[in-house]
């Protein structure tokens, strides 16, 4: 529960099945940047839920904690934060490494196959959980909201890292408080690698840049979370600054050879467009579950919250002093006859530049691109059970706030249409209904709505096809050319009049699981439910 006072403003908010209201402190020196109420605290944990902590002898052991803090964002002024800070306690140090100077967790160095212990001491005034996005790990190391712990609360988590070579995350996942938490600070970079990454020589070390792409609004020094009213909750929450890892105005100095970019859209909302200044086509690496195949390129690529490429650039050719923008393009941003405006300053759809590369000094050497990456291993459609029937998920408003199929987050609740048997593989279908406030409201088709980053926890998901309605046609055609389905992927942005269709293994660890749109004020709405993976 909150004891900060009211500094400022104060605004209703749409939460879990219900309207509460919540008051924010975000200004004055001493508060927490983002206090709210608290909701109702968590349920305990589900007693069929699977123990699978061991205490047994692990290759890395990490201590991680979140904890309020101040960062230098701006310089000369101190913003408050909530973030992690974390600590290598058994094993190799250099598993975890921080970016300096920023209020981002430290980033996990991962090899494929290691048995992991992470120690989470919670130390923030509010109820938190850490989820592994991506990560294939059992149901209870996920990080699901019934595992949240109060203020001086501990969760032990130990798991098999089982993914493959690339770039996922960690962030907090308490339910009706991801989007404030995020928003406070509180992500990091997980970097996973294995053999076959190892086998190519991609660019390592130095040449191995993270870019968390986010967006904040700030009132003086501090970043406020303010969803302003009913309108921002709807919308997801869209900050008026971008912050590549935490900093404002992102400017790399980089030597004149290639580079791998680790690119993660981290924002609780907002869905870049993201471009070479220079118009010269992204190379893209990997999606969200690691290696591509080979190498695709694009002429600009399309991230929604929680999605990740990694990017290939070779400075090779340029001079030192020149300089390449990373730049994020304008696009049609779907609303629903106007009545979904929101309040930022920098409307969803809007271009901007997100960072400036500049080559400061020569390098004597680089890497090539190689041709090929990785065998992805992906599923066949032959081995969906109902291939020919997808199991449907529709995205739509309904009364008081975003559901799937027409329903909210309750914290065990599973529907049977929710429950999936252990060993099969599936189709799935996310249908974007559109509907808004406003004309799109029960309509369906595209004509209204949002677009709806959907991500689905435990095993990644091959995207399949794409269609799109009429209505959503002209909002599609200016983001789609920068859809990068050809890897594995968790989270898969839909727009409004989209249907994509995924294919998914539920071979790994049977238990209760979480899908939900990634849009973290959806999400903390209640857009989230459970889907339960059945042992025959
Ligand atoms: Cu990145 Cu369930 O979330
Ligand atoms: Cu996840
Ligand atoms: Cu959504």
């Amino acid at each position: 529960m909150s004891k900060k006072p009211v500094t400022r403003r104060s605004f209703l908010a749409f939460s879990g099945g219900g309207v509460a209201a919540l008051v924010v402190a975000a200004c004055t020196p001493s508060s927490d940047p983002t206090t709210t109420t608290s909701l109702t605290s968590t349920t305990s944990a589900d007693a069929t839920t699977t123990t699978t902590f061991t205490g047994g002898p692990v290759d890395v052991e990490i201590s991680l904690r979140s904890i309020r803090d101040t960062v230098e964002i701006r310089s000369g002024v101190d913003t408050d934060v909530w973030r992690y800070i974390a600590e290598v306690t058994e094993g190799d140090p250099g598993a975890v490494s921080v970016i300096e100077g920023s209020y981002l967790g430290p980033t996990f160095h991962f090899r494929k196959g290691q048995r992991v212990r992470i120690i989470f001491d919670n130390d923030i005034p509010d109820r938190s959980i850490v989820h592994w996005h991506g990560l294939d790990v059992p149901e209870d190391m996920d990080g699901h909201p019934r595992f949240a712990v109060p203020e001086g609360g501990r969760y032990v988590y130990e798991f098999t890292v089982e993914n493959r070579a690339g770039t996922y995350w960690y962030h907090p996942h308490p339910h009706g408080r991801t989007g404030p938490q995020v928003y406070a600070g509180m992500a990091g970079l997980i970097l996973i690698t294995d053999d076959e990454e190892e086998a190519l020589s991609l660019p390592s070390g130095e040449f191995d840049l993270p870019v968390v792409i986010q967006d904040r609004t700030f009132d003086g020094d501090q970043m406020v979370y303010l969803p302003n009213g009913m309108m921002d909750q709807m919308n997801g929450f869209l900050g008026e600054e971008i912050l590549v890892n935490g900093s404002p105005d992102a400017a790399f100095g980089v030597a004149a050879r290639s580079y791998r970019l680790r690119i993660l859209n981290g924002s609780n909302s907002r869905i870049y467009k993201l471009a070479w200044d220079d118009s010269t086509p992204l190379v893209v690496l990997t999606t969200d579950g690691g290696l591509l195949e080979s190498p695709v390129t694009r002429p600009y690529v399309t991230l929604g919250p929680a999605e990740r490429v990694d990017l290939w650039v070779d400075f090779g050719t340029d001079s030192v002093g020149d300089s390449r923008k990373l730049i994020s393009l304008p696009f049609i941003a779907p609303s629903s006859g106007g009545m979904m405006g929101g309040s930022s300053s920098l409307p969803l759809g809007t271009g901007f530049d997100v960072a400036t590369f500049t080559v400061d000094r020569t390098a004597d050497s680089t890497d090539t691109l190689p041709d090929s990456l990785s065998d992805p291993a992906f599923a066949s459609l032959d081995e969906a059970i109902n291939r020919n029937s997808a199991r449907v998920v529709t995205l739509a408003m309904a009364a008081g706030g975003w559901t799937l199929n027409g329903r909210r987050f309750e914290m065990l609740d599973v529907a049977s249409d929710e429950e999936v048997k252990f060993g099969t593989t599936e189709v799935w279908e996310f249908y974007n209904a559109g509907g808004g406030m406003g004309g799109g409201m029960g309509g369906g088709g595209g004509g209204g709505g949002l677009p709806h980053p959907m991500h689905m926890h435990g095993q990644q998901f091959q995207i399949i096809a794409r269609s799109i309605e009429d209505s959503g046609r002209n909002a599609w055609d200016s983001v789609r050319e920068g859809y990068v389905d050809d890897g594995w992927k968790d989270t898969v942005l839909v727009m409004p009049g989209e249907r994509v269709r995924v294919l998914r293994r539920f071979t790994t660890f049977p238990g209760l699981f979480l899908y939900h749109c990634h849009n973290l004020e959806h999400e903390d709405m209640g857009m989230m439910r459970n889907f339960r993976i059945n042992e025959a």
